[in-house]
């Protein structure tokens, strides 16, 4: 396939990427141009991790989850019989059937995309004609296919991503062979040790389409700046320390080459906070956490898809991912030791959690939705980034990199 080369000049990208004191946003285009998000998607996402969701969500052999990565392309996440995760198209080798979509609908949904689905099961029949694959994509039956001379039913299989699990996260990747994702984060390791997210599990996974560029969301949910003005009337940030450690007014460490983490760790008022109205964590805190430990919280980017943020009695992650130049599925939950869903009140105490979350949102989505229709304006500015605007700063010069080194693949293509 021909690379695709940016309808966007590097040149007006590049400031961007300055440090911040100096940086301007990326053109608006980066967030509304259907040509740039086509180039945006073959330099990042189509070469680097997406995250699926977690280990947890199936935890024995058949157990699967469907997802759709970048907006078009079906996969389904299983366990094999050895226990170990495939992420595998479900586009049927046949005549491109999904596989996991239902053998039949009501009228009113007729005309719907395939829902995603989970479950457990011990192959994959597709409906339509009942070709039938096994957990590791093998094709194992195929009707009156051995009436065809030639035909080698060992040949077909459904085509296999790159998959990497990290702390308990599963990712994968369109790559043949892409650089394994844990030691580009090992930076983190040391800051996360205590929160043990391998072990804890995930609540019920929630899909949401979103109207906005992906890039609007992972800049909002990572923005300093906008904590203490937005949300104002929300949440008492000005509590939060202001050493240099703060997430408000520091930054993160800078990106290491290679790396795919931006974040940190930042400090809050006071012991064990929470995202909700009594500013008080919901939950017990986190036992393997130091007392240190629960004045802080850890925001990490996982670029380009994953983001979380670590409290001291949970851990909120969010897999987003484009499905277009003015769209992106955010797919999140919340993670906890296991012990802590055991608790009594827990489905109580988890509602009143998620409103307190969502409660941001409420501020946060209409934000991000005007500022999409505002990036389409003619007026729309490259404007000046705020000492607080660190991560726009990181990201953009983590995407430049990227988005540079496919230019320079597509100029030596020809
Ligand atoms: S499309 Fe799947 S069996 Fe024909
Ligand atoms: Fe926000």
């Amino acid at each position: 396939m021909e690379p695709i080369r940016s309808p966007i000049p590097l040149a007006e990208m590049e400031p961007a990427a300055r440090p911040v004191h100096t940086a301007i946003g990326l053109p608006p285009a980066c967030y509304t141009d259907a040509d740039f998000y086509a180039f945006e998607k073959a330099a990042v996402f189509d070469t680097e991790w997406l995250c699926v969701g977690r280990s947890s969500q199936i935890p024995e052999p058949g157990d699967y989850f469907t997802a759709t990565l970048l907006g078009t392309e079906p996969v389904v996440v299983v366990r094999n019989r050895d226990g170990r995760i495939n992420v595998m198209s479900s586009i049927c080798q046949h005549r491109a059937m999904c596989i996991t979509a239902p053998a039949e609908r009501p009228k009113d949904e007729w005309f719907d995309p395939p829902p995603e689905c989970s479950g457990s099961t011990r192959n994959f029949r597709c409906p339509y004609h009942w070709w039938t694959y096994d957990l590791d994509g093998r094709l194992i039956g195929a009707p009156e296919m051995h009436q065809r001379p030639g035909f080698v039913r060992s040949e077909i299989s459904l085509p296999q991503l790159a998959v990497e699990e990290w702390q308990g996260f599963v990712f994968c990747s369109f790559a043949a062979d892409p650089p394994p994702l844990g030691p580009r984060l090992s930076a983190f390791d040391e800051m996360l040790a205590n929160y043990c997210i391998k072990e804890m599990v995930t609540t019920e996974p929630e899909m949401l389409p979103m109207p906005f560029n992906w890039k609007v969301f992972a800049e909002n949910f990572m923005d300093a700046y906008h904590s203490l003005r937005l949300h104002a009337s929300l949440y008492d940030f000005t509590e939060a320390d202001t050493s240099n450690e703060t997430l408000l007014s520091g930054t993160f460490p800078p990106l290491e080459p290679g790396s795919i983490g931006i974040g940190g760790k930042g400090r809050t008022g006071f012991k064990d906070r929470g995202m909700n109205p009594t500013q008080s964590a919901l939950f017990p805190p986190i036992a393997t956490l130091s007392e240190d430990d629960r004045w802080n919280v850890v925001y990490l980017y996982v670029a380009p898809s994953l983001l979380i943020g670590c409290h001291s009695d949970s851990v909120h992650w969010l897999a987003v991912q484009p499905a277009g130049a003015g769209s992106s599925i955010m797919t999140s939950g919340f993670l906890f030791p296991e012990s802590t869903t055991k608790l009594k009140l827990f489905d109580q105490l988890l509602k009143q959690h998620t409103r307190g979350i969502e409660l941001f949102y409420d501020q946060d989505m209409p934000v991000a939705v005007a500022s999409q229709r505002g990036m389409a304006s003619r007026f729309a500015p490259q404007g000046p980034l705020s000492q607080q605007d660190f991560f726009r700063a990181q990201l953009a010069e983590w995407l430049i990199e990227r988005y540079r080194a496919a230019e320079e693949a597509a100029t030596s293509h020809g």
